[in-house]
């Protein structure tokens, strides 16, 4: 194993989500600071603009209540999602981010592909530094078609939670790069399918450390977590043990 290629990826699902309000810019920036090598973000329209929020409802991660399609953008972005924090924009999280590590826009709501996938295009065309490190994945099979069309450079990844068979199968037929599959669904012949098929498995989403070195254990390409910190870790001892072993 090399020391570049990690055993396992840790994707900060909705930033580092346990340390800071989740899909905020303060917890993309712990994320970053973590060490984590992808940083995972819920991506919905509203009102022509793309923003990073998981919910359909405002209650749980701010202080507005009802659905986040029945506001204004001017009123979603007057919220307190948490610690005084805004619901970003996608078009925030880009610059903070700015390439220096991966980033996983989840499609949720039924018209965020096409716009997503216009924003990532010119992206691309602009800013080459951003090449393998876009990945779209979505629940939704039409949200995850629109992402599989015409593709210029970003990765794509089949979400899903239930039949796993089909998920394999779309995954095939759209040329996906990964499968994201939950800790629930996880064994090791559905792993050892989707290697064969040429498909990366990421788990989510995984925060103790029993499940950790399951994963570890078992192989997985990659795992989402609230505590990109605890699973990096665990990941970085795991690599320091297989390379003192391989050594003379
Ligand atoms: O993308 C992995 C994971 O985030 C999917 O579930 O509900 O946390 O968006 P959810
Ligand atoms: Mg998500």
């Amino acid at each position: 194993m090399s020391p570049e290629t990690p055993p396992m990826l840790v994707f900060a699902h909705r930033g580092a989500s346990a340390a800071a309000p989740e899909n905020t810019l303060r917890a993309i920036r712990r994320a970053i600071d973590m060490g984590a090598d992808w940083i995972e973000i819920d991506v919905q329209q509203v009102q022509n603009t793309l923003v990073v929020f998981h919910d359909d409802t405002l209650e749980r991660t701010t202080n507005g209540r009802g659905p986040l399609a029945a506001r204004t953008l001017t009123e979603l972005r007057s919220l307190d999602a948490g610690d005084g924090e805004r619901i970003p924009l996608l078009s925030e999280v880009l610059d903070l981010i700015d390439a220096r590590v991966g980033l996983n826009i989840e499609l949720k709501g039924p018209d965020v592909a096409g716009p997503v996938v216009a924003l990532v295009r010119g992206l691309l065309q602009q800013r080459p530094a951003w090449r393998e490190r876009l990945l779209l994945s979505s629940f939704d099979v039409a949200q995850t078609e629109h992402a599989a069309c015409d593709r210029d450079g970003w990765k794509l990844g089949i979400l899903f939670e239930e039949r796993a068979d089909a998920a394999m199968e779309r995954a095939i037929a759209l040329g996906a790069d990964s499968l994201h599959v939950s800790r629930e669904m996880l064994s090791p012949a559905l792993l050892a399918a989707a290697h064969r098929a040429g498909l990366a498995v990421y788990v989510y989403t995984v925060n103790t450390a029993e499940d950790l070195a399951r994963c570890l254990a078992l192989g997985v390409d990659g795992v989402f977590s609230d505590v990109p910190d605890r699973a990096l870790a665990l990941r970085n001892s795991y690599a320091n043990t297989h390379a003192g072993a391989r050594a003379p």
